[in-house]
């Protein structure tokens, strides 16, 4: 544990924008994350795991490894993810490029990426990667440390997402929302 954070704060400091956190998410936002999922929930893809918070908690719920995709930007995140889950398939790049990676059919798409960081042409070309992977109907669960969802509005607009609050989270450092976002209505 002390590891996970010690190399999360050294790739936080190295990587302030990308990062976009100082310590990883806790348990109690990993449970909130992972809500509703199991042993049956089909192909999960995570996009910036960093240390594994909140695979800890899918893994927990009881998603198999072998159903499990994540996608990280830091190489060093993905060789300690490497080592931890050595069973779900690891792609180091960008959740912009799942599509290149022939990432189809997700059942779901559980986020830790700082949205609120990214200029939103970017938010826009990782949210439409983000549903062209996702089977029809089937939704992206992100959180965020802002109050409001961390979507610009027109890329809402474009890609045409509709949002629920899942809950907040005060047990967490700092405190965090949970969204739900699917495609049309
Ligand atoms: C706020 S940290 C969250 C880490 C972890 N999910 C947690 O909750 O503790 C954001 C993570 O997203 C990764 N990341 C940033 N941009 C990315 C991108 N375009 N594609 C994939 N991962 C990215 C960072 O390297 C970092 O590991």
């Amino acid at each position: 544990m002390a590891k996970n954070i010690a190399l999360f704060l050294k790739q936080a400091l190295n990587n302030p924008a990308s990062v976009g956190a100082v310590a990883p998410s806790g348990k109690a936002l990993g449970r909130m994350m992972a809500r509703g999922l199991g042993p049956d929930s089909g192909p999960v893809v995570e996009i910036g795991p960093g240390t594994g918070s909140l695979t800890r908690a899918i893994v927990a719920a009881g998603v198999p490894q072998e159903n499990l995709t994540l996608v990280e930007l830091n190489e060093a995140f993905c060789h300690l993810l490497a080592r931890r889950y050595p069973r779900a398939r690891i792609i180091h790049g960008g959740a912009q490029e799942m599509g290149a990676h022939g990432i189809r059919n997700a059942a779901v798409v559980i986020s830790g990426l700082p949205l609120l960081n990214f200029p939103s042409g970017l938010q826009h070309e990782i949210l439409s990667a983000v549903f062209d992977a996702l089977a029809p109907g089937c939704k992206l669960v992100q959180f965020t440390y802002g109050r409001k969802p961390p979507i610009s509005p027109q890329v809402m607009q474009n890609l045409e997402l509709t949002w629920h609050l899942r809950g907040r989270v005060w047990a967490n450092f700092p405190p965090a929302s949970v969204y739900e976002f699917r495609r049309g209505g």
